[in-house]
């Protein structure tokens, strides 16, 4: 029998479409979520998409008792880690949640992992741990500088995880810097499914469309960008999750720590992006300026070509497979029953 991925948060929006690369890929994975932003409603169309049963541990990534037992019910052979919290405003009114899901939650993680012998671990960071960059596109040796409690959560787990290996040539860890996932599986069987009010535009642009609420925000029209709205690199999910796949083969004859940039390496505006998704859905988005968010910079975007370099993984899908697949998502429903 071969070994299984442990995907924490596999529930979630970009776990659950790593879960469906590695089955693309024909390998198994364990979905470890305890549905704080999911609903337990992916799993039957992962397992519809994957053609085999998925387990499912329903429990807190920061729940030692739990890890164990996941460990020793399951064959796993590596972990990629994508449990936490993610939303850069929420962040600074509640460190201490951001801090306990996303540093202890890593930290439990890690020891349990240590106690099953399991060595191999992909790790969901951001470009947020950059801040605004002095330079762009961002390379990976781009001074760390995070404006949000979010992001710095994300460069303390980065340290923690960099120290571990540095104690222990065992470990085999992939730090992979996320810009800005959007877009949906083309199934339209599992996609972007926050609970609550969206945070990012995409599914903000999704809802609003589809007359779930008035007006699209548009944070800032005084950025120092050529329109006024904030640069971001968007990368579609499923180019993203094919990235772990990629890392996970370069880990199993690399030891130490990769750290990599994953983004499409070039940036589009809030504008640029609302006329993508109007060319998609062929419908106007509604929208209202609104101020500037807590821990929002003006523009990021990737240097992507480290991980071409050593993984030999590029984004291939553009902003408009992103609009029209997270259209169709949203047409289907946009949502797990
Ligand atoms: N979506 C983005 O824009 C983005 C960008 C950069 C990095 N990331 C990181 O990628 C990872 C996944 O993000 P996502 O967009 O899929 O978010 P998501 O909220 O859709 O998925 C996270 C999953 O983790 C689960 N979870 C949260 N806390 C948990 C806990 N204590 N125990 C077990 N499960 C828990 C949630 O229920 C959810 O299913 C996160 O670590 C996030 O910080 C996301």
């Amino acid at each position: 029998m071969t070994s299984a991925v442990l995907v924490t948060g596999g529930a979630g929006y970009i776990g659950s479409h790593i879960v469906a690369a590695l089955a693309r890929a024909g390998r198994a994975s364990v979905i470890l979520d305890n549905f704080q932003n999911s609903s337990p409603g992916v799993v039957a169309r992962l397992v519809r998409l994957a053609g085999t049963p998925i387990p499912l541990v329903e429990g807190d990534v920061r729940d030692a008792g739990v890890l164990r037992a996941t460990f020793a019910a399951h064959r796993i052979g590596a972990v990629v880690h994508c449990a936490g919290m993610k939303a850069v405003g929420e962040s600074s009114a509640r460190p201490l949640a951001y801090w306990d899901v996303n540093l202890n939650g890593t930290v439990r993680l890690a020891e349990a992992m240590g106690e099953a012998g399991v060595a191999t671990l992909v790790f969901s960071s951001s470009c947020t741990v950059y801040g605004q960059p002095d330079a762009l596109p961002v390379g990976e040796d781009a001074p760390l500088r995070p404006a949000s409690v979010y992001g710095r959560t994300k460069r303390a787990v980065e340290e923690f995880l960099r120290d571990l290996a540095g104690a222990d040539a065992r470990w085999r860890i992939a730090i992979l810097r996320y810009m800005n996932p959007a877009g949906a599986h083309p199934s339209a069987l599992i996609g972007e499914a926050p609970l609550g009010r969206p945070n990012n535009l995409v599914p903000l642009m999704c809802r609003a469309v589809a007359g779930e609420f008035d007006e699209v925000p548009i944070f800032g029209t005084d950025w120092p960008t050529p329109d006024g709205t904030g640069i971001r690199d968007y990368i579609h999910v499923d180019d993203l999750a094919e990235g772990h796949l990629a890392a996970l083969d370069h880990l199993g004859s690399h030891p130490g720590v990769l750290t990599l940039n994953l983004g499409a390496g070039r940036g589009y505006s809030v504008l640029e992006v609302v006329g993508a998704f109007e060319k998609a859905c062929g419908r106007p988005v509604p929208k209202v300026v609104a101020p500037r968010r807590d821990g929002d910079i003006a523009s990021v975007y990737a240097d992507a070509s480290r991980a071409l370099a050593l993984l030999g993984w590029r984004a291939t899908r553009g902003l408009d497979a992103i609009c029209e697949d997270a259209w169709r998502w949203q047409r289907a429903g946009g949502r797990y029953a």
